[in-house]
């Protein structure tokens, strides 16, 4: 803001700065001029075993470097063995402050937990607190694999994490939101998938939050279970192996294949899963 003569302020245009996200992965950083733009919204796609989950423990461990309260669904794997996969990187997490949102322990405001984790359990206890009796005395029951639960469960953990200002939607702070894997909300009905992340997008997706969505790829048709993810998506990062049975190795590769309101490597990239390191990039050509 300046001041004119006549005492009035005017604004100056600024220059749009875009903040970068970190993915904890330094050539992924580097191919992305510096991380993910703030807010934006990244499908994660794959065949199993490319690597899709050590990616998501990746950006979580960012965020807790960078001071980001990390939401963590996951619900493909126990978040022991996540906890036990990521110590194999050098990823201890459990140094850190973590809730879960099905156990009945809390953490004082003053002293927010560094991570909520949304494991089945807590779908669970979320979607029999948000059932309901409607006025004609009739049961609405929510499965705990349900959209609704789902972004209930996340709004639970942005209160959880006090990121939330009274009467606010949008946490105040940026916080990382990781699903890992948001194909099981459409296991039944992948023909839902664009409307549901759509709902989800609405509901949870916020300018103070970047998220990593994992998408499972369907082998049969070598495309993404259930279609709609990638095109509400802002960004897709997408992995996958050579024909095993081929090469009769694995060979794994990722590619940018779409983020908004950046520049970004177009080329693939090798990646080989290190122990002490996880993910290692090397561009190809
Ligand atoms: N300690 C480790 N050292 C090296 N590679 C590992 C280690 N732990 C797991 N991996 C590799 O990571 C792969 C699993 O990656 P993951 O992210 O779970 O795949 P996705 O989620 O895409 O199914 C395993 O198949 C294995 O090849
Ligand atoms: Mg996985």
């Amino acid at each position: 803001m300046i001041k004119s003569r006549e005492g009035s302020t005017t604004k100056i245009p600024k220059k749009e700065i875009i903040h970068r996200i970190s993915t904890g992965v330094s050539e992924l950083d580097r191919a992305l001029e510096g991380g993910i733009p703030k807010g934006s919204w990244v499908a994660i796609t794959g065949e199993p075993g490319t690597g899709k989950s050590i990616l998501c423990m990746h950006f979580a461990w960012a965020g807790i470097k960078a001071g980001d309260p990390v939401v963590y669904v996951t619900t493909e794997a126990e978040f022991r063995d996540v906890l036990k996969q990521a110590k194999m990187f050098g990823m201890d997490f459990e140094q850190y402050r973590i809730l879960d949102i099905s156990s009945s322990k809390q953490y004082q405001e003053a002293n927010p937990p560094h991570i909520v984790v949304i494991d089945i359990f807590g779908l669970l206890k979320i979607a029999r607190q948000i059932s309901s009796t409607d006025e004609e005395g009739k049961k609405r029951f929510h499965y705990a694999l349900s959209i609704e639960t789902l972004i209930a469960s996340i709004n639970e953990a942005y209160k959880i994490l006090g990121v939330l200002r009274e009467g606010s939607k949008t946490p105040q702070k940026h916080v990382r939101l990781i699903i890992d894997s948001i194909s099981a909300f459409w296991a039944d009905k992948p023909a839902m998938a664009r409307r549901y992340s759509y709902d989800l997008k609405v509901a949870t997706h916020r300018e103070n939050v970047t998220a990593y969505l994992v998408s499972q790829y369907a082998m049969t048709t070598k495309s993404t279970f259930g279609f709609g993810l990638e095109h509400i998506a802002d960004g897709v990062f997408h992995l996958w192996m050579d024909d095993v049975e081929k090469t009769k190795e694995v060979k794994r590769y990722m590619i940018i294949k779409k983020m908004r309101m950046t520049n970004h490597v177009r080329k693939a990239f090798l990646v080989e899963i290190e122990p002490g390191k996880g993910f290692v990039l090397t561009p190809l050509g």
